[in-house]
């Protein structure tokens, strides 16, 4: 239960897919190189797999693909390609959820 799969196949680079977790937003980010390298955050290869809920107060942030951030709505609190806080009052990186791989699938939960 709560287990939701899905393909990261059909993401093409540069997109956001916003999946729904467990009542909760999922950003699903293919980034492109032209991004932050993520290191251990990043979770496979090119993508970005964060619980898109602000780390400050719980506001979901937009991707704004021109400065290639999340930027929350509430108090401008950003975060770079890898969901790391980069400004403002978020106080730590968006969560990742818990996840597995299977194949070219992601399954939360
Ligand atoms: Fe996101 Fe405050 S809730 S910056």
């Amino acid at each position: 239960a709560g287990t939701v799969r899905f393909d990261l196949s059909k993401v093409n680079p540069g997109e956001l897919k916003v999946v729904q977790w467990r009542g909760k937003p999922v950003f699903v980010l293919r980034r492109t190189p032209d991004m932050d390298k993520c290191e251990n955050r990043s979770i496979k290869d090119e993508y970005t797999v964060v619980i898109g809920i602000c780390t400050h107060l719980g506001c979901i942030p937009n991707w704004e693909p021109d400065k290639k951030i999340f930027k929350c709505p509430c108090h401008g609190g950003e975060f770079n390609a890898c969901g790391v806080n980069i400004f403002g009052p978020p106080p730590r990186p968006l969560d990742i959820p818990p996840f597995k791989i299977e194949g070219t699938t992601i399954v939360l939960g």
